[in-house]
């Protein structure tokens, strides 16, 4: 069982933000409880490479803010390694400046499609180029002065979306962006936070453009997509009992306590407070029996990082639950919805693998087996889950890419761990 109270690290989605603004910012970014991991130190990198001085003491930075027009050409590529984060929010910032530049990532991130941010960038004047226009290596070149304009999200994506607010920054005209779901929105809530002229109404948002960026103290709440982990090993292990503090709770993020609340799951919010914009709390958890659920339509997009560890959730449940409307997973590190179903399934799970989701019939327990990681960081979490609750020692293979957003993930449990 798990019991205790611990913190998860910064979030990971805002960890980048706060590196990005910071740069193009004037003056200094102070940033506390920041997530030190491979993809956000990826995003550091890239911008030490443009010339931005940026000091770590463990998760404390500080940023020396270069201002708008003061990035200086890298000269070498910029890696982004495994993150989708770094090089699709760098581009709209890239395609803004004076020189020219190219991005590339791992192989996994070197295969991810790049068209969704290639189209808009190119509709503002941006000069961007993928192989066959989908794929890194990104190539980015100076071009006429970047426009502002008005685009309908096709899909629901908010690395889309930032990287058309970030290349705003340069733009002359303002931008509005339509939205159909409801994506993350801290690149919003933070150039808010810089003093951009930024306002939002339900599915649309719109900033002015020249958008002036000072420094700011920024505190990262910690991220629900780590301490999801945890929650849902509280819910499944028979006894649990945990505190999980400081964690971010915005709206749109909040998917995964609302689909596990509606299965049964004990789950509170205290503490609830504002910092820099961003709603925090901290999560009480407890053991519970969980049944299952239908998932679809625009909730997707507020747990879309969550649902493998969904799905252990799902496997140990009463019931059928149906995950649908979430192609997109087949985007994202690995295809998450493959690897949930094939991993579990060597479990004794009943998942089945649809184009656009899973089913899955719960079971009662889960056997231990060996499993592969497919090396996707919430693959690996969310099997380090299930294993926990199969009665016997099962393997995980290229366990060790938790360090792409958790490298303290084996500490933390270890310490609930009773
Ligand atoms: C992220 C947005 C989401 C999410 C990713 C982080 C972000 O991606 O899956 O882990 O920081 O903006 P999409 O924009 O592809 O939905």
């Amino acid at each position: 069982m798990l019991k205790g109270e611990i913190r998860v690290p910064g979030d990971k989605s805002i960890s980048h933000r706060s590196i990005m603004l910071g740069s193009i910012a004037e003056g200094k970014t102070e940033i506390k409880n920041f997530l030190v991991s491979e993809d956000t130190l990826a995003t550091m990198e890239c911008f030490r490479k443009m010339g931005v001085h940026i000091d770590t003491r463990k998760d404390n930075v500080v940023v020396e803010g270069v201002g708008k027009s003061g990035l200086k050409n890298p000269e070498k590529i910029l890696y982004c390694g495994n993150s989708g984060t770094t090089m699709r929010l760098t581009s709209g910032i890239l395609v803004g400046q004076d020189f020219p530049s190219i991005l590339v990532g791992d192989s996994s991130l070197n295969s991810r499609p790049m068209k969704r941010i290639i189209s808009p960038l190119r509709q503002m004047n941006g000069n961007i180029k993928g192989v066959e226009d989908e794929y890194p290596p990104l190539e980015i070149y100076p071009s006429e002065k970047l426009k502002g304009i008005h685009y309908k999200m096709p899909i629901d994506s908010a690395q889309v979306k930032s990287a058309i607010l970030l290349a705003s920054i340069y733009a002359h005209g303002q931008t509005c962006i339509e939205e159909k779901g409801f994506s993350r929105d801290h690149t919003e809530r933070m150039l808010k936070c810089f003093g951009a002229d930024i306002c939002k109404t339900d599915k649309l948002t719109c900033i002015k453009d020249n958008a002036k960026l000072k420094g700011q103290n920024l505190f990262i709440p910690g991220d629900i997509s780590s301490a999801a982990f945890f929650i849902v090993g509280a819910l499944t292990l028979k006894g649990s009992d945990i505190l999980i503090r400081d964690v971010g709770i915005n709206e749109s993020r909040i998917g995964i306590l609302e689909a596990l609340k509606e299965m049964g799951g004990d789950i509170e919010i205290q503490n609830k407070r504002i910092v820099n914009y961003e709603p925090i709390g901290d999560i009480r958890v407890r053991y519970s029996k969980l049944k299952g659920i239908n998932i679809n339509g625009s909730r997707i997009i507020t747990l879309i990082d969550e649902i493998p560890v969904l799905a252990v959730a799902a496997a140990l449940a009463e019931g059928t639950t149906t995950i649908r409307d979430a192609e997109e997973l087949k985007y994202k590190e690995s295809n998450r919805l493959n690897a949930m179903a094939v991993e579990l399934n060597k479990m004794g799970a009943k998942v089945e693998e649809l184009e656009d989701g899973l089913v899955i019939e719960g079971v009662s327990f889960l056997k231990p087996a060996t499993l592969n990681s497919h090396n996707d960081h919430r693959i690996a979490m969310a099997l380090n889950i299930a294993a926990l609750n199969a009665d016997g020692k099962s393997h995980i293979q290229r366990g060790e890419c938790v360090k792409i957003s958790f490298p303290g993930f084996f500490d933390e449990l270890y310490k609930l761990l009773i």
